[in-house]
């Protein structure tokens, strides 16, 4: 069932259930801000906004046309994270598999941040897996640089408890010391972590004491890693000073070298399937 649901100040969302999962889904960013099986998937801040123009902190922001500062005239992580999409799609092809799909496309503020003609999607598939979709076209007459990331902020037990497979042995550039670095053995945490996996190919594993959640992703060769730890998390909007216990970012990416140039009517496709066990 599909309800389309609006909160006391009017930010709109879409409320999904089917027999296996239940979901979440601002109009704003087509953010996905709480997806459930019988786990739950995604950290949302208790301290997160719903206000237009503002990102949720949580869930899953959709960086986009950059990731991070990747293009410094943007705001950073893009601009499509507080702007309206529009649901296009809606499909219930078996009680348990719900899809919908959700487009920006250029519009004045869009053009006024950032000059060119686009249409962006983002197709959702939601029952015991989650897969998103997200398709860009160039409809201008210009080529375009494109970088951009599925910013998925995971709910987890404690930062302590986890830990990460599938990145061994791969090269990173460490965010924090601008230095390029070897991935060795599984990832833990144990202070701030920012840092850009290279080379990703294979499915990555993230191991919670209770669960495990695991990360496929096509049309992409990079994937960010992230926790701010005490003393960033007690800087940053929307999210209390001990939040960054319960989360780690796992960000399927096309960042830093794995850009992708879009030529005028050419389209790219960045796709994650993400399960829990
Ligand atoms: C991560 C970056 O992807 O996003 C971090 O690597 C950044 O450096 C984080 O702090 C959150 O960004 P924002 O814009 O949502 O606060």
């Amino acid at each position: 069932m599909i309800t389309q649901k609006k909160r006391a100040n009017g930010f709109e969302y879409i409320h999904v259930k089917n027999s296996v999962a239940e979901a979440e889904i601002a109009l704003q960013g087509a953010h996905i801000f709480s997806y459930k099986t019988e786990e739950n998937l995604l950290w949302l801040s208790e301290t997160s906004v719903f206000e237009s123009g503002k990102a949720i902190r949580g869930g899953i922001p959709l960086c986009w046309p950059a990731f991070g500062m990747n293009n410094p005239q943007l705001p950073q992580h893009g601009f499509a994270r507080t702007m309206p999409f529009e649901l296009i799609h809606v499909e219930e092809p078996t009680e348990d598999v719900t899809l919908l799909s959700l487009r920006l496309s250029d519009n004045e503020e869009s053009r006024s941040l950032w000059d060119y003609h686009f249409e962006l999607t983002l197709r959702i598939t939601l029952s015991n897996r989650l897969k998103l979709e997200l398709t860009t076209t160039n409809k201008d007459t210009k080529a375009f640089t494109l970088t951009q990331a599925f910013h998925t902020y995971f709910a987890i037990s404690d930062i302590q408890n986890i830990h990460i497979d599938g990145l061994e042995g791969k090269p990173y550039l460490d965010a924090l010391e601008q230095s390029q670095k070897i991935q060795q053995g599984s990832i833990t945490f144990h202070r701030e972590f920012d840092a850009v996996y290279q080379d990703v190919e294979k499915t990555i594993r993230l191991i919670d004491t209770n669960k495990t959640s695991t990360i496929s992703t096509q049309g992409s060769t990079s994937c960010v890693v992230w926790n701010p730890w005490i003393d960033k998390c007690s800087r940053m909007s929307a999210m209390q000073a001990d939040a960054y216990k319960k989360f780690v970012c796992i960000e399927s990416a096309n960042a830093y070298d794995d850009f992708k140039i879009l030529q005028p009517q050419e389209s790219h496709t960045l796709a994650v399937t993400f399960t829990t066990l």
